[in-house]
């Protein structure tokens, strides 16, 4: 049974008095311990199917079937309990956390809120998790607008792993950092899915990004599959024409190339 199951999922938004599909029938699924990537120019769709597969917003048609439950059926302390497996990573934490918390608070927070952990066991929690993503427990008491955006986005990490998750969504999650950052945030989420066995749902615009992390890729257009398969074969062999568009478009694919 595959881990996340999204059958016909469709979102509608109204704009001055104009219908826009933003998600259109969208089918797809995700395995234990894979990355899935949705890649697709501005407007596509990616981040409205994250928020829609996080339950951020609600469907207007379409089943989201999550760790083999009907996920939009579950409401109150079940919704609340089951999203403890499914964590989000977006791509400015700043806007995610209070700027003023503390690291250790927005860590806390996590464990305190799922019962994850006592009081008394909590700082020892915290401070495996800042070691486990690379960072100095010393870093626990600084505010979260303090300290870098490589750091930051190591925190968003640690608290998204806190509580054990079998899917994280990711949202343009390392695109605002510079390449040598991104490569080792990169590197870290690989480490995690080996030894957690977490699958990711990766929204990149960023081809090489999606070919260097992602198993499958899906690319939208208009809120629609335009074409979906394994990573290096779309991007190297794009069919569809989005497909073909965003490789000619990715100046670093082109580099790469014979
Ligand atoms: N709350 C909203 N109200 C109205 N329209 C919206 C809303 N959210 C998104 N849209 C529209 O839905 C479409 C898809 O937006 P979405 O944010 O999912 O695209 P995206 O692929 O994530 O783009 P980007 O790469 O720029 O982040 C766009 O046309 C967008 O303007
Ligand atoms: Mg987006």
């Amino acid at each position: 049974m595959s881990l996340l199951t999204v059958s016909g999922l469709t979102k509608r938004y109204s704009r001055g008095g104009k219908t826009l599909t933003a998600a259109d029938d969208v089918s797809f699924h995700v395995e234990p311990g894979e990355t899935l990537a949705l890649a697709g120019p501005s407007g596509s769709g990616k981040s409205t199917i994250a928020r829609l597969v996080l339950r951020l917003i609600e469907p207007d048609g379409g089943r989201i079937e999550f760790e083999g439950g009907d996920f939009l059926a579950l409401g109150g302390s079940a919704l609340r309990a089951r999203r403890a497996r499914l964590q989000m990573v977006f791509q400015d934490p700043l806007a995610a956390f209070n700027p003023r918390a503390t690291v250790a608070r927005v860590l806390d927070d996590p464990l305190r809120i799922h019962g994850i952990a006592s009081r008394a066991e909590r700082p020892r929690r915290i401070a495996a998790l800042l070691e486990r993503v690379g960072l100095a427990a010393d870093l626990a008491p600084r505010a979260i607008h303090e300290i870098s955006g490589g750091q930051r986005q190591r925190v968003a990490i640690a608290r998204a792993i806190a509580t054990k998750p079998s899917l994280i969504v990711l949202d343009e999650a390392v695109s605002a950092l510079d390449v040598s950052v991104r490569g080792q945030i990169l590197d870290l989420l690989l480490d995690l899915q080996r030894e957690q066995r977490i699958a990711y749902l990766f929204i990149s615009h960023d081809l090489g990004v999606v070919r260097a992390i992602a198993h499958r890729v899906i690319l939208l257009d208009a809120g629609r599959i335009a074409e979906s398969g394994d990573a290096r074969a779309v991007i190297d062999t794009p069919r569809s024409a989005i497909g073909k568009a965003l490789v000619a478009a990715a100046p670093r694919l082109n580099r790469n190339r014979p």
